[in-house]
């Protein structure tokens, strides 16, 4: 059973004033990045004082030990999104360059011109800019899924978009501004009929719900550690065996090759292949420790109790004059809000000053702001550690701002 206040006392960041901030902070900035439970801090700790060395290198016994610890983290990662094998797990630094990996590798030598690749406009810059660069390099086009009025993707648009061009579909699992979660397993299903590849950006969308990589089945899903209660610089490229077996390395450097020579180099064996250069060691082993924490804490009554800190602000926020809600979406992690006539920065400042801590801007998506017409909004993030007092701190803080704008 969840339960809220033993979670919330393992995030040492979460439990004084800071000399800089004598209120409690109040942190509802957990989309851009998750605070990091003690389990997780202490494994970094523990390695680098107890295990540190470089992995896949070397005879001594500490090397062997971080090697065996490194690809036990893999495992963990293996299993936790049901992949078939370990071959199909990639160390990245983060789920950006897992879709740059992509862009690079699959299709820069698979895209011709004229090739499609379809994303949404409710797209984070970085499932936007990696496509854009290969559609240069290539002559392929980039073709923008359009949403609706409710911030939800246009599933008729999409299917009418598909077509034998499509090679490939990338859709956000979740969006990092109003927290839609949009249909991919339906739209994994409309694509199939034209088989392009299909890649899901889960940086938002895997600390919410179980994924599995094989029911869904996606070619490639991607996500960042740090969005998952683990260090920032560790992310995971998931793909179909097949295709990266078939797909060119990327970086060069030492460990992802067999032999080097001036006649010609080979290459090492999946996952090897993609990960030149000592990897983030310490970061894979915390990610995976981040795996063992949100397993032991009952993560489906945490993601409950998000929806209910979700839902609870929502119907607060509505109260208050001024303010309008963008997109909401029930069942979200996530509420974006702007006022009239004001800048967003300016309401996140005045909030800041009351040590509540949140995101004001575009949050990398411009098309989607484009597309509503505003620069930019404020949004406020839930994370399992959040509790209803902090919802209601928040609300009086906005109420505050508002009538001093
Ligand atoms: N992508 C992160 C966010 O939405 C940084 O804030």
């Amino acid at each position: 059973m969840f339960d809220i206040q033993s979670v919330r006392d393992q995030f040492p960041a979460l439990q004084s004033a800071s000399d800089n901030s004598p209120q409690a902070l109040v942190y509802l900035d957990s989309a851009a990045t998750t605070q990091k439970p003690k389990q997780v801090i202490d494994t970094i700790t523990q390695y680098y004082s107890q295990h540190n060395a470089n992995v896949h290198r070397g005879t001594h016994s500490l090397t062997a030990n971080a090697t065996s610890l490194f690809e036990h983290a893999r495992e963990k990662v293996r299993d936790f999104i049901n992949a078939n094998s370990t071959k199909e797990i990639v160390w990245t630094r983060g789920a950006t360059e897992a879709i740059n990996l992509i862009a690079q590798t699959y299709a820069r030598n698979t895209l011709v011109a004229g090739d499609e690749i379809l994303i949404s406009e409710m797209e984070h810059h970085a499932n936007i800019v990696p496509w854009q660069i290969v559609a240069e390099q290539t002559g392929a086009r980039v073709v923008k899924i359009p949403m609706l009025p409710d911030c939800t993707l246009d599933i008729d648009a999409f299917k009418s978009l598909l077509n034998p061009k499509t090679k490939i579909v990338a859709i956000g699992h979740v969006s990092n501004v109003t927290g839609t979660r949009h249909p991919i397993e339906q739209m994994i299903q409309l694509a199939r009929q034209f088989d392009p590849v299909v890649i899901v950006d889960g940086a938002q969308g895997i600390v919410h719900e179980t994924v599995d990589v094989q029911k869904l089945d996606c070619d490639f899903y991607v996500f960042s550690g740090h969005k998952l209660y683990a260090p920032t610089g560790i992310g995971v490229l998931y793909g179909k065996l097949a295709l990266l077996e078939a797909m060119p390395p990327w970086h060069g450097g030492g460990k992802m090759v067999n032999k080097v020579s001036f006649s010609g180099t080979s290459f090492s064996e999946l996952p090897g292949k993609f990960e030149a250069g000592t990897p983030n060691v310490a970061g894979a082993l915390a990610l995976s420790s981040a795996i063992d924490w949100l397993k032991s804490i009952d993560p489906q009554g945490a993601e409950k109790h998000v929806q209910q800190l979700q839902q609870r602000a929502y119907l607060a926020i509505k109260e208050i004059d001024d303010i309008e809600v963008i997109g909401y979406q029930e069942k979200a992690s996530v509420i974006s809000l702007v006022m009239a006539g004001v800048h967003h920065q300016d309401i996140a400042t005045l909030l800041d000053q009351q040590s509540v801590a949140l995101r004001a801007g575009h949050h990398c998506a411009h098309p989607l702001m484009d597309a509503l017409g505003i620069k930019g909004t404020v949004r406020v993030s839930f994370a399992l550690y959040n509790t209803t007092q902090e919802v209601d701190a928040f609300i009086t803080a906005l109420t505050k701002a508002v009538d001093m704008l």
